[in-house]
């Protein structure tokens, strides 16, 4: 269950947004321009089965993900390209009490080194046609531009056994999106989905073929 609590981040001028998340039991402080965690990271969480592995989680945002993740996982590394998101969710992790957790800014797996057990994205998945649109769920044209480019880098990450959750909705294709893995020699299921207002969400599943 999420539930905002909408604050003022600063004071004085200029004047910035705080909200307040309650999301499965941590208190997160979502800075302004940072992505709120919404049904999709909760989605995303109810099908993470991580108990003791090293879990990655790209585009991390205000680090909800990888807090859930690291109260079950040996260590969490959370990424984002956006700095902002970076500070918040190790603010995050600080006020939280966790310590199994590292946050980098990070081009996905740009500045990532070695393989991971289980890798979470909730990407930008919305197709959108103005470049300015905020990249926390800026998909590009076809909705599937950072998806497209996470599949390419995905290979050399996750570890022989492992396997990655990716979200995507209606909106982004869901027969599209499984291709860009397929074609790069993974298998690919729907492990969870979730009817809300005007698309449905899925959880992806892909592991490497044997
Ligand atoms: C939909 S939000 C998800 C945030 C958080 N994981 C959650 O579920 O609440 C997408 C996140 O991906 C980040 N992002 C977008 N493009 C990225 C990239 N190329 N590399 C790393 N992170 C990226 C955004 O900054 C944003 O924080």
């Amino acid at each position: 269950m999420l539930v905002y609590v909408e604050g003022l981040y600063k004071p004085f001028k200029p004047i910035k947004r705080m909200v307040k998340a309650y999301f499965k039991g941590l208190v997160l402080e979502v800075l302004d321009g940072v992505y709120v965690p919404r049904e999709d990271t909760e989605l995303l969480a109810e099908t993470l089965d991580v108990k003791n592995v090293n879990v990655l989680d790209v585009g991390t945002g205000s680090g909800a993900l990888a807090l859930f993740a690291a109260k079950t996982a040996r260590h969490v590394t959370g990424v984002d390209i956006d700095p902002q998101a970076v500070v918040c969710a190790t603010k995050n992790a600080e006020l939280n009490g966790v310590t199994n957790v590292t946050f980098v800014e990070s081009d996905l797996f740009e500045r990532v080194r070695g393989r991971f057990d289980v890798i979470a994205f909730n990407p930008p998945y919305l197709p959108v046609t103005d470049a300015w649109e905020s990249r926390t769920w800026n998909g590009g044209a076809n909705g599937r531009e950072t998806i497209e480019r996470f599949a390419k880098g995905l290979g050399e990450h996750l570890a022989p056994k492992g396997h990655a959750l990716v979200l995507v909705s209606s909106l982004t294709g869901l027969e599209e999106t499984k291709k860009l893995f397929v074609d790069r020699g993974f298998h690919v299921a729907v492990a969870r989905e979730k009817k809300i207002m005007w698309e449905t969400l899925y959880v992806l599943r892909i592991v490497h073929k044997d």
